[in-house]
């Protein structure tokens, strides 16, 4: 068997075509132009891919973005003091600060700042707690785009063995407990983090496997079975170019879908953040 392809690029490029009608709209009728602040602290490589990945979706669905770029040697108390401006100003409806930050910033000091009806990320602890307890909330991009691959891959998530590798507060930990809800996922849900004890026992039984450690190839053919779908989060730069944190040769011979890198779950998270922006437009703006 060698498993189907599931493209973020392509779905993703469908939500974006959803979004422009939508943003069109808001102009047209309430005269609402959605806005989203992107922060940016010090110099990380990847980190300004990022940045600029996002500062381009908005120009290319209209959305007013403002880029922040700060140098590495920031304050934590220059960056809060900005964040407030940003809270307070009208045409910013969603606030982003580009994780990590540098080493001498707290991060959760920085994410607590966020006005939580501008945390278009979904970090801020009440947004967390909202998810946690299933009520409307800002859902965070990576897994927010995880579901969407699935929902749009008519991936069956009810009952569904999903196993997730990484526990991470960006990706593990929230994608296990939107999953594990009765609306939206209703699967049975394991996380594996580097305390398990017998790795590949978890992930051989897995319907849905959902890795994200940030270690190249860290799972491999032997480790999946025959059937399985394959969400693979990790962007790992090699010498031999970009790779995730599935041995995608190996696994693919066995998988029914799997998502390339790139081009499967990075877009996904793009586009949820532009549809978080709109959706705060929308809330600031009282249409809903
Ligand atoms: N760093 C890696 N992923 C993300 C993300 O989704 N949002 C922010 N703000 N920083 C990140």
């Amino acid at each position: 068997m060698s498993a189907e392809l599931i493209k973020g690029s392509e779905i993703s490029k469908q939500i974006k075509e959803e979004l422009k009608v939508e943003i069109a709209n808001l102009k047209e009728k309430h005269n609402i132009i959605p806005g989203l602040a992107t922060v940016l602290v010090g110099d990380n490589e990847a980190s300004k891919v990022y940045v600029g990945a996002k500062e381009k979706a908005c120009k290319e669905l209209g959305i007013y973005s403002e880029r922040i770029d700060l140098p590495g040697n920031t304050s934590e108390t220059e960056l809060l003091s900005l964040i407030d401006k940003l809270n307070n100003n009208p045409k910013i409806h969603g606030i982003l600060v580009q994780l990590p930050l540098p080493k001498g910033i707290n991060e959760t000091n920085v994410l607590y700042a966020i006005d939580p009806s501008k945390d278009v990320d979904g970090f801020h602890p009440v947004n967390v707690g909202k998810m946690m307890l299933g009520e409307p909330c800002f859902l965070p991009c990576t897994p927010n785009g995880i579901l969407e691959l699935l929902r749009r891959t008519n991936t069956e998530t009810n009952g569904a063995d999903v196993v997730v590798v990484g526990r991470s507060n960006i990706v593990g930990k929230p994608i296990a407990n939107m999953l594990v809800q009765k609306k939206g996922g209703n699967a049975t849900v394991t996380i594996c983090h580097t305390g398990t004890k017998d790795l590949a026992s978890h992930t051989r039984r897995a319907d849905i496997l959902i890795v994200a450690v940030g270690k190249p190839k860290a799972i491999t053919g032997d480790m999946v079975k025959e059937g399985v779908v394959v969400i693979d989060v990790g962007v790992n730069r090699l010498e031999s170019g970009l790779c995730g944190d599935v041995d995608f040769d190996s696994v693919k011979e066995k998988a029914k879908a799997i998502t390339p890198v790139p081009g499967g779950v990075g877009p996904m998270t793009i586009v949820m953040l532009m549809k978080n922006t709109v959706q705060s437009a929308k809330m600031h703006g009282g249409i809903i």
